[in-house]
């Protein structure tokens, strides 16, 4: 029997890209989908396009921008006021930014959304997980992350010259190592965490309306060689799905993947998550 079975699954960015086929795909399996969105006009939308397919999906629409404390929190407590537990939770919005940007509380953007939504969700959601026991995180990383090394000495970026690549690389390399800490602490409390890397994926992911050639050409590239979403939500769905996941690993099409060594750093999984404490 699938693991999804009965059980309620939260998933952030579902409404376009990986986000909404891994909503669109969970929902056709019958399970109640609480899609959490940037934008209420997008989500509406993305609700719809699932409703016609499946007139009887059981979906939920909220909205959070995660790379806001203040917004993450109030979609925590909204989230707390609804339901009593969460089964799943599948961290998956985030992106890759051509300009350099800060959150709301001076973090670098990249880092704050990517890593520290992540972050921030997965704690406030903990307590409803908790109770949805037998339950899973389901964190969207990336292959990217074999270029990064996490530099705690300018995690945010304030020292060298802004790469979008690169701090993108180092935001999905913290999901590695975030994973890896968060499967060590919740693993006694029946909350199993894993993570994995889509595939190249033909989605929204780094354009921009901008006409700038990096943009371009980066669109170009997906055009040609990315796989569709549908195809890039398998993984994804897989992990939602699975009667057997180890905990803490790294996945890709699938199956179990090695991550680079510096995701495997113990130290400094443990250290990313004393600072995010701090941050958070
Ligand atoms: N595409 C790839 O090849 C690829 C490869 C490896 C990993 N990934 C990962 O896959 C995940 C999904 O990306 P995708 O490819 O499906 O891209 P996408 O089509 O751009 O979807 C990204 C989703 O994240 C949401 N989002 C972005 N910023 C947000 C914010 N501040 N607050 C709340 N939601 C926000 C977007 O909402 P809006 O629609 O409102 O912008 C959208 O729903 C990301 O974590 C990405 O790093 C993608």
């Amino acid at each position: 029997m699938a693991f999804t079975r009965g059980k309620r699954i939260a998933i952030t960015g579902a409404n376009s890209g990986i986000g909404f086929e891994t909503a669109r795909q969970l929902a056709a399996d019958g399970s109640e989908i609480i899609m959490i969105c940037r934008n209420r006009e997008r989500g509406t939308d993305a609700m719809a396009r699932i409703r016609k397919e499946l007139p009887d999906a059981s979906l939920a629409l909220f909205t959070a921008d995660m790379a806001s404390s203040s917004s993450i929190q109030q979609l925590a407590a909204e989230l707390h006021q609804q339901y009593n537990d969460i089964g799943i939770l599948i961290n998956n919005a985030g992106g890759m930014f051509y300009d350099a940007m800060t959150t709301d509380d001076g973090l670098e953007y990249t880092f704050g959304l990517n890593h520290m939504g992540y972050f921030r969700l997965t704690r406030a959601l903990l307590p409803l997980l908790e109770a949805g026991r037998p339950s899973r995180i389901i964190n969207v990383s990336s292959e990217a992350h074999r270029t990064a090394k996490l530099n705690f000495s300018d995690l945010q970026n304030q020292k060298k010259k802004y790469r979008a690549f690169s701090v993108y690389s180092q935001s999905k390399l913290a999901n590695l190592l975030f994973t890896r800490e968060l499967a060590k602490r919740t693993e006694e409390k029946g909350i199993e965490t894993a993570a994995l890397h889509p595939g190249f994926v033909n989605t929204n992911f780094g354009s921009l309306t901008d006409s700038r050639f990096s943009t371009k050409a980066f669109k170009a590239l997906a055009n040609t060689f990315g796989i569709t979403p549908e195809q890039g939500a398998a993984t994804t769905v897989y992990l939602a799905q699975t009667e057997k996941l180890t905990n803490g690993a790294y996945y890709a099409k699938s199956t179990l993947r090695t991550p680079s060594k510096a995701a495997q750093d113990g130290e400094v999984a443990r250290r990313l998550w004393e600072i995010s404490e701090s941050l958070a």
